[in-house]
C-alpha cells in the first residue's frame, strides 16, 4: 500500500511516519512537505534511508506536483500539512487560508481525478478498502466549552481563531467531496497533542525548554484555560485505526480524557524539572482565547476499539525526559540551525 503523508516533517506527521513504518510492513510512505519554519527533517533522522520511505519537498497547493506524486500509485492520503499555530494565525491569516483551505482542496481535487476509476470503494476488507483520504483536523473547530460538557461529532462548528476557522473550512470541503463526489474521505478531530519533536512554540515544549534554560514561562491570562492533552503516540494509533478501519464520510473525535488547566501543566513541568514556580510570568491573554476543550471519544472507542494508553502524568514525565535528553535537537530549533540539516542532506539552502 502506498501512503501519501503530507506535512510529515512536522510534529505529528513525523511521529506518524515513524509509527507506521514500525507497525505496518506492507506500507510505503511518500512524505510531501514544504518545510516551512515548522518542518524539520531532523524529526525523521534515521528514517531517510528506510527502503519504504521517500521524501519530496513541495507545497500541497502545487497541483502539478501533487498530480505527479499521485501518478506514482498513491492508495491513501493522511493530510497533516497545515499552518498549525493559533498565535501566528492572529498575526497573519493568509498562509492559513492558503495551505489549510486551498491546499486541502488541491489534494481533494487531485485525489478525485486520479482515483476516479477506483470509485466507489467496495467497503470493508483489505481488497476493497482503498483508496481513502484522511483529513487530520482538530477539536478547535468546535470552539470553546463552558465548565460542563464535552465535544461530540455532532457539536456545532464555532471556530474562534483564523487557524481553527481555516481547519473547519477544510473539514467541510472534505466532507462535501464525499457527499457530492463519493470521495472516500474521513475527518478526525483531535485534542492537544504533546510528545517528542514538538516545535517549541507550543505550550508544553516551550515551557520545558524555557525552564531548562531558566527563562521565564509566559502564561496567558489567568492560566485557567483547559486543554485535553493526548500523547502523540495515542493519536498516531487512532489515525492508523481510522486509516485501515474507519468508515468513509464519518468524523471521529480523538481525545485522551486528559483535561488540565494550563497552570496545572506548567506547575507539573516545573516540579518534574526541579525548577521554582517564580519562573512563571502572567502575560496578556491571547485574543479570542478558547476557555476549555474536552473531547468525548466514545465513537472511536465503540467503533474501532481505540483507547489512549498513556496517562497524562506518565506521558508528561516521559516527554520532559525526552527534551532533557535531546537538548541539541531543540537548541538547534530555537537557534534556527535546524534548517542546515536539509542543506546537508539535499544541498539546497532553506535560509
Ligand atoms: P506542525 O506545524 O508541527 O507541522 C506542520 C507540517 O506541515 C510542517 O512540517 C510544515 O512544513 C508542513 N507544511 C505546512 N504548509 C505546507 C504546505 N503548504 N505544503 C506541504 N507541507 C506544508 O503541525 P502538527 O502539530 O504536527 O499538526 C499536524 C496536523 O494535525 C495539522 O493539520 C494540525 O491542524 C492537526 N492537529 C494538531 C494538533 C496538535 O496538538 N499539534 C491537534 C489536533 C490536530
Ligand atoms: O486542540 C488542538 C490544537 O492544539 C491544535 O489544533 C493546534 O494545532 C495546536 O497548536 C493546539 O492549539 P492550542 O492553541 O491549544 O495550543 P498552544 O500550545 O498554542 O496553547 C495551549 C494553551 O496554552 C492555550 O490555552 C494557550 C496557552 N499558552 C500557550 C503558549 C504558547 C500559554 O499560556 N502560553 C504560551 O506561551
Amino acid at each position: 500500500m502506498k501512503l501519501l503523508v503530507t506535512g510529515g516533517a512536522g510534529f505529528i506527521g513525523s511521529n506518524f511516519i515513524r509509527y507506521i513504518l514500525r507497525t505496518r510492513p506492507g506500507v510505503s510512505v511518500i512524505n510531501l512537505d514544504k518545510l516551512t519554519y515548522a518542518g524539520n527533517l531532523e524529526n525523521l533522522a534515521g528514517v531517510e534511508n528506510h527502503p519504504r520511505y521517500s521524501f519530496t519537498r513541495g507545497d500541497i497547493c502545487d497541483r502539478r506536483l501533487v498530480s505527479e506524486i499521485f501518478s506514482r500509485g498513491v492508495d491513501a492520503v493522511v493530510n497533516f500539512a497545515a499552518e498549525s499555530h493559533v498565535d501566528r494565525s492572529i498575526m497573519d491569516a493568509s498562509p492559513f487560508v492558503e495551505t489549510n483551505v486551498r491546499g486541502t482542496q488541491v489534494l481533494l481535487d487531485v485525489a478525485m481525478e486520479c482515483w476516479r476509476e477506483r470509485l466507489p470503494v467496495q467497503g470493508p476488507g483489505p481488497a476493497g478498502r482503498f483508496p481513502v483520504f484522511v483529513q487530520v483536523s482538530t477539536d478547535e473547530v468546535y470552539g470553546s466549552l463552558g465548565p460542563e460538557g464535552r465535544f461530540t461529532e455532532e457539536s456545532p462548528l464555532k471556530p474562534s481563531s483564523p487557524y481553527s476557522a481555516s481547519k473547519a473550512a477544510a473539514d467541510l470541503l472534505a466532507l462535501a467531496y464525499h457527499r457530492t463526489h463519493g470521495l472516500p474521505v474521513i475527518v478526525t478531530r483531535c485534542s492537544n497533542n504533546y510528545g517528542p519533536y514538538q516545535f517549541p512554540e507550543k505550550l508544553i515544549p516551550l515551557m520545558i525548554t524555557n525552564a531548562l534554560e531558566d527563562q521565564p514561562l509566559p502564561v496567558y491570562g489567568d492560566g485557567l484555560n483547559v486543554r485535553d492533552w493526548l500523547h502523540v503516540e495515542d493519536h498516531c494509533r487512532a489515525l492508523e485505526l481510522v486509516l485501515f478501519r474507519g468508515r468513509p464520510g464519518e468524523v471521529y473525535n480523538i481525545g485522551g480524557h486528559g483535561e488540565r488547566t494550563n497552570l496545572e501543566v506548567v506547575r507539573a513541568i516545573l516540579k518534574l524539572l526541579g525548577r521554582p514556580e517564580s519562573l512563571i510570568r502572567y502575560v496578556n491573554d491571547r485574543p479570542g482565547h478558547d476557555r476549555r476543550y474536552a473531547i468525548d471519544p466514545s465513537k472511536i472507542t465503540r467503533e474501532l476499539g481505540w483507547r489512549p494508553r498513556h496517562t497524562f502524568e506518565e506521558g508528561l514525565a516521559a516527554t520532559v525526559e525526552w527534551y532533557r535528553q535531546n537538548r541539541p535537537w531543540w537548541e538547534r530549533v530555537k537557534s534556527g540551525e535546524y534548517k542546515d540539516y536539509y542543506t546537508k542532506m539535499y544541498g539546497e539552502s532553506l535560509r
